[in-house]
């Protein structure tokens, strides 16, 4: 059995060299020829991929990298991983899902099974993928299902093979086919009773995070009036065994999911006339933030930005990635500079955004501001200096210094 997997990123290449580890032979598509290009020199962006690893699975033909896929000899499975992002009207954009059923289209053969780990919105499987595969390979024995990818980059404890999987078939024998593969891949795996019900839940797992968190940083902006530290107060709720789950509060979320699967569960909701007011307020609070902290330490510390040099320390949209997808931070910078300050920034994993290059933290600042803080970034010369260090970085740690204004 022949692995094709469609886009080689996040989540895409961990899933390319798990399987070639489980035994399968495994073709990694990406139109990227350059990304295909640095992977078979064993370059990759993603921590967790050993660069050995790759290059032995690369000389064992266990994983063959590709820009360029042709049919396969024996039957096959397709998994889809293409990002799936939003438009300029904050909708889906699917064409990069839709040229992957093209690409699909031209190689598939009868009886193979088309797999989609992409997230999009509730029916598309059913209503996108199948169409557009069925039509263009005039092929009418394909399998069809949905195996939606949970994984968190750069998380130590859960990984693909760890995390449990929910998987669908729109058949029968498509269900328990995904059901045998990602068995070779993940200790769990849950077969359910249509995709829709999976791609469903890949939605609220993220909503749920957007909407929590948005609750959090709404009673942040409570705690600044109100002059209590916010996460003193998580921390003491925390202490209640049963009923409560601690979020904390950020500058906003970031990512190709948060920000971006919340949308495609309130347009599936769009496709039935309904609007769902909680979600979509959720969003907007979250997107509210940077404006309130400008604001908050402009009244609180008299500060006024104009000609000040404030340094940000980590840009990505969490710590320990180098992603910078929707980072909340790129927003924060954007209005700090509308203020007339200059703005450095010091992220280790990103590097290079833009024209702009990481600078060493800098003890020649009139702020430092901490959004991404990787494990390997030292602080001490802000410490040492006593330099004025804001810190809203949702995974609570003490400086020392304020920690949500
Ligand atoms: N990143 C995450 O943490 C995460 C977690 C769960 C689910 N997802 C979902 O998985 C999907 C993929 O996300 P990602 O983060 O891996 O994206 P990514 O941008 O890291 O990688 C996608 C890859 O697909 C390639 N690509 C684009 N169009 C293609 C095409 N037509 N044919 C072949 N390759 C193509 C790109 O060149 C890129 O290398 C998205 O739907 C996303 O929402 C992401």
């Amino acid at each position: 059995m022949n692995i094709v997997i469609i886009g080689l990123g996040y989540v895409g290449l961990p899933l390319a060299v798990q399987a070639a580890k489980s035994g399968f032979t495994v073709t990694g598509f990406d139109i990227d020829t350059f990304k295909v290009a640095d992977l078979e020199r064993g370059r990759s962006i993603l921590p967790e991929i050993n660069s050995q690893e790759l290059l032995e699975l690369i000389k064992s033909s266990k994983l063959c990298l590709t820009s360029k896929l042709e049919k396969q000899a024996n039957s096959s499975i397709f998994v889809i991983a293409v990002p799936t992002p939003l438009n300029q009207e904050r909708e889906p954009d699917l064409t990069m899902l839709e040229a992957a059923c093209l690409t699909i289209a031209e190689v598939v053969q009868d009886g193979d099974l088309v797999i989609n780990e992409s997230t999009s919105y509730i029916g598309t499987l059913r209503n996108f993928i199948k169409p557009i595969i069925q039509k263009e390979s005039s092929l009418i024995n394909l399998k069809f299902a949905v195996a939606p990818e949970r994984i968190d980059p750069g998380n130590k404890i859960w990984s693909i093979t760890n995390t449990p999987r929910n998987v669908a078939g729109l058949t029968r024998e498509a269900g328990q086919e995904v059901v045998k593969f990602y068995e070779k891949i993940c200790n769990e795996v849950h077969l359910r009773t249509n995709p829709e019900e999976v791609e469903a839940a890949k939605l609220i797992e993220n909503a749920f995070r957007q909407v929590n968190i948005a609750f959090i940083n709404e009673v942040a902006k409570l705690a600044t009036k109100l002059d209590f530290s916010i996460h003193n107060a998580i921390n003491a709720a925390s202490t209640k065994p049963f009923g409560f789950m601690p979020f904390y509060p950020s500058i906003g979320v970031g990512g190709h999911c948060i920000p971006v699967d919340s949308h495609y569960l309130t347009y599936s909701a769009k496709k039935v006339d309904m609007q769902l007011e909680f979600v979509d307020f959720a969003n907007k609070l979250n997107l509210s933030m940077a404006n309130f902290i400008v604001e908050e330490i402009r009244q609180k510390y008299n500060f006024d930005f104009k000609d000040k040099l404030i340094q940000i320390a980590g840009i990505a949209y969490k710590s320990n990635s180098s992603d910078i997808r929707e980072s909340p931070a790129l927003a924060l910078i954007e209005l700090i500079r509308s203020r007339g300050a200059r703005v450095i920034w010091h992220d280790s994993l990103v590097n290079t955004f833009g024209n702009e290059k990481s600078v060493d933290l800098q003890a020649n600042i009139d702020m430092g501001i901490i959004i991404s803080p990787h494990d390997e970034m030292d602080f001490s010369i802000w410490r040492d200096q006593n330099k004025l260090v804001l810190d809203f970085s949702p995974t609570p740690r003490n400086f020392g210094w304020n920690k949500f204004i």
